[in-house]
């Protein structure tokens, strides 16, 4: 399959029982079993839900994985990655990242021991020159938010891992989508997303997203976010589902606006032509 056809058809199936091309919104928390321990692969919905392994396999098949995973809001998706860590692990991240996630990193987890060094990713050397031994993993947003500052997935990650293969580096890639970039391809271990934003599409739900290739570190995060318990509900499951169908459409558009609105700024009077990465377009208004 294709990239557009992905977005529709990509790890879907249809209903069993019924047949429905759509995967139904299956609101329940527990499931029938016919005696004790026997049951049809669901047992209670923190453990799995049948729309929400939809959306799910939806996650692995856009962003190239091999499982993906459906969180309440991004922030416990990120929340779900950094506790695959220990006190003393140290966490290299940009330096413009959304404000939730410096947030969460700086004033939840610093407390629990993990380490925290944020740098301009720009520049490659300066990630190769703040990985010590403690460095378990690396925190890419690329575009950030708000800044869109842009850093090198696979430089990076290329770096990361010829220093130690064991770290982790997993990209936010929510600003660009899978539509425009693909860093499990890339070379990342971790795609994380807030479906809340380009994937969703519709300002209707608050929900997040993890993607991944390796079974194993697939089987860490599905432990923490059963244990964790942040788990996407059945309706938001569904209402994403139905969003990303859109979305190779939408992205065509919003990059079509974009090159519009750059174009007519560039052309103005009033705005200089020198663009300077890292600074908005406020900032470069005459
Ligand atoms: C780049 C980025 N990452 C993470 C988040 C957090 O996602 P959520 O609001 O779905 O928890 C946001 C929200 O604005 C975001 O823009």
């Amino acid at each position: 399959m294709k990239f557009n056809t992905k977005t529709i058809h990509g790890g879907q199936k249809h209903e069993e029982s019924t047949g429905a091309v759509m995967t139904p919104i299956f609101q329940t928390s527990t499931y029938a079993q016919s005696s004790p321990g026997n049951h049809k692969g669901y047992v209670y919905s923190r453990s799995a839900n049948p729309t929400r392994t939809a959306l799910e396999n939806n996650f692995a098949a856009i962003e190239n994985g091999t499982q993906g995973f459906a969180f309440s809001s991004g922030l416990s998706a990120v929340d779900c990655v950094l506790r695959l860590l220990q006190p003393g692990d140290e966490v290299i991240a940009g330096d413009d990242l959304y404000g939730g996630t410096y947030r969460m990193f700086t004033r939840l987890f610093e407390k629990y021991g993990l380490k925290f060094q944020f740098v301009d990713m720009n520049k490659v050397e300066n990630v190769s020159q703040a990985i010590t031994k403690a460095t378990k993993l690396v925190w890419i947003e690329t575009p950030t938010n708000p800044m869109m500052k842009i850093t090198d997935i696979e430089e990076v990650t290329k770096l990361v891992k010829a220093v130690n293969s064991s770290i982790l580096v997993a990209v936010d890639n929510t600003f660009a989508t899978p539509y425009l970039q693909q860093p499990l391809t890339l070379g990342a271990d971790i795609t994380m997303h807030s479906v809340t934003k380009y994937l969703g599409g519709h300002s209707d739900l608050v929900l997040g997203a993890l993607m991944v290739k390796d079974d194993t570190l697939a089987e860490e995060l599905r432990f923490i976010q059963f244990a964790g318990g942040a788990v996407a509900g059945p309706m938001d499951c569904f209402l994403a589902l139905r969003g990303i169908k859109t979305l190779h459409v939408r992205m065509q558009r919003h990059c079509a606006n974009g090159r519009s609105v750059a174009d007519y700024l560039a052309n103005h009077e009033k705005v200089g032509e020198v663009y300077f990465p890292g600074l908005s377009i406020m900032q470069i208004m005459r």
